[in-house]
């Protein structure tokens, strides 16, 4: 069996890992070797039922370099520090992980196994030994449209996100819900009064938003507003989200010397862990939407079609039905406008599982298995 590293196994991806890895048995297949980085010699947990004695430090080379295998959802800092200095050590085993840091490197492979299959198993026959999950968006995207973007079918695609607050971090869906809090509060006898006036109640929350509610992590109030920002300027004007929706998104398909341009705003807003998408898409063909609704449901087991009708968009195609699952629904399905090669089209995701988690369970379980 091999010796399987994890470190940043506590944090909101490692957690949703280790939830995920206890239900599909994957602990039966390894050696789980739990790191800290500021409390190795504490008692390690016990995962799938194996003992695996005392936590060890994240920092310690030469306990790294024990391993077959190391997952690490510890952040793109740790990856910067500790990546560099184990391969100089020689070190020759699979490094599996969430953070971005490694994503475009030349010699490191972006896992979506039911969109890349082809692409990992070349990377593995040729001895590839790193594997980084995309960004989440992207792998969403890719896990809606797959069909699409494996039959060729797809000239561009111009896209709007709506992305969670746990993009961000565990702080700012913290201050999210103390900003959705302080808002009730701040009118809560007022909505109580059937008789009160609603643009009085308005003008007190709009108030507050403008006062001193909580904006430390975001930088901006969430609740009751949104935010047009996610990440840094790039000098093409995009954000580093909006840049990696092209970037990734060809490389994850091996399309990276002739890629499928990709573009649009990426927008935060006050869903908890689901992002979704708002695509146009220009296809290279006119097809009968019934063949392009085939073509999407048949390409994975996860995704979904929605009719295009208000009682199941409201029922399947909203963050509240699809959080902490893996369906992955595709919806508002129409020809825009435009013409017969234009398609509308939008998703929702778990930005914690297919976004992060899972495709570094299924290619740690590949690896294993
Ligand atoms: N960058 C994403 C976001 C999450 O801010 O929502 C990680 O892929």
């Amino acid at each position: 069996m091999q010796n399987v590293g994890f470190i940043g196994w506590r944090g909101m991806v490692g957690s949703v890992l280790m939830d995920r890895m206890q239900q599909e048995q994957d602990f039966a297949y390894i050696n789980p070797v739990f790191f800290t980085t500021s409390q190795a010699g504490q008692p390690a947990p016990s995962f799938g039922g194996k003992n695996s004695g005392v936590l060890k430090d994240a920092f310690n080379i030469d306990d790294l370099k024990a391993l077959d295998i190391i997952v690490t959802c510890q952040g793109g800092d740790y990856t910067n520090e500790v990546y560099p200095k184990l391969r100089a050590a020689g070190w020759d085993g699979y490094w599996i992980d969430a953070a971005s840091s490694l994503r475009m490197e030349k010699d490191a492979i972006i896992v979506l196994d039911p969109v890349n299959q082809h692409v990992i198993r070349d990377g593995l026959a040729k001895g590839v030994k790193t594997y980084v999950g995309g960004n989440c968006t992207v792998s969403l995207m890719l896990m809606a449209l797959g069909g699409l973007f494996e039959r060729d079918l797809v000239e561009w695609v111009s896209v709007a996100t709506y992305q969670a607050a746990s993009g961000a971090g565990a702080k700012n869906m913290r201050e999210l819900l103390v900003q959705m809090g302080e808002l009730r509060d701040v009118v809560q006898t007022d909505l109580a009064n059937p008789a009160s006036s609603i643009l009085e109640i308005e003008r007190a929350v709009t108030d507050k938003m403008r006062g001193d509610l909580p904006i430390e992590n975001f930088g901006a109030p969430l609740a009751g507003s949104l935010i047009p920002w996610i990440d840094k300027l790039l000098d093409s004007g995009q954000t580093k989200e909006e840049w990696k929706g092209f970037a990734e998104t060809n490389k994850i398909l091996g399309l990276s010397d002739s890629p499928i341009p990709i573009d649009g705003l990426c927008v935060r807003i006050g869903a908890l862990r689901c992002h979704s998408q708002a695509f146009t898409i220009k296809m290279k063909q006119d097809l009968p939407l019934a063949e392009i609704e085939q073509i999407l449901a048949s390409h994975n087991e996860w995704v979904k079609v929605i009719p295009n009708d208000k009682e199941s968009t409201l029922r399947e195609l909203t963050p509240t039905k699809v959080t902490g699952t893996l369906s992955v629904p595709v919806g508002r399905l129409r020809k825009l406008n435009m013409g017969p090669e234009y398609l509308a089209a939008f998703t929702v995701g778990d930005q914690l599982l297919w976004g992060a988690a899972e495709p570094l369970r299924r290619i740690l379980r590949l690896l294993v298995a």
